[in-house]
């Protein structure tokens, strides 16, 4: 279960307020980081992209609150992103883009325990859509 059930939520909030800006720095992060994905995402990626991440946060809002049906959606989504080419290191690269860019966008409300959190409640959705990756394709940790 969540290390800050409280936190993760009223942090959410502040994201939910600033969804935009919050997108844009996620994605400038990650092809700032990881150029290569520009070439994953379709030209409209912006569009796309928010929706990826409202929905993101929207599955982690609803994992916290112990919403049990967010497995069996995030193992269809899952295989979808093996159509998209998504290995599992990409989730790594995507987590850390976001926890950075939340991190920017919470200024002064945010903790290290904050992201400690955050990044327990994203590994937890990236495992099931990693879950669904063919077994020679994951790295195993
Ligand atoms: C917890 C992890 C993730 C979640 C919850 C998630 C969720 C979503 C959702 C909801 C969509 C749009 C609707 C759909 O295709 O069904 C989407 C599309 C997409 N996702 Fe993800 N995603 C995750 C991780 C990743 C990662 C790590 C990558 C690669 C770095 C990625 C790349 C893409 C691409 C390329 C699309 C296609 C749409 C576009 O071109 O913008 N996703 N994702």
């Amino acid at each position: 279960m969540v290390a800050d059930r409280e936190l993760v939520l009223q942090n959410f909030e502040t994201l939910a307020e600033n969804e935009v800006v919050l997108s844009d720095r996620i994605y400038d992060l990650l092809f700032e980081a990881h150029p290569e994905l520009l070439e994953l995402f379709s030209a409209k990626h912006s569009a796309g992209g928010r929706q990826m991440v409202r929905e993101t946060l929207m599955y982690a809002v609803d994992h916290v609150n112990g919403e049990t049906w967010v497995a069996m959606n995030l193992a269809s989504l899952g295989a979808k992103h093996v159509e998209y080419e998504v290995t599992e290191v990409m989730y790594e690269w995507l987590i850390d883009a976001m926890i950075d860019a939340m991190a920017e966008v919470s200024g002064s409300t945010w903790t290290a325990e904050l992201g400690a959190s955050w990044r327990d409640v994203l590994r937890y959705l990236a495992d099931l859509m990693i879950a669904e990756l063919p077994p020679g394709k994951q790295i195993g940790r």
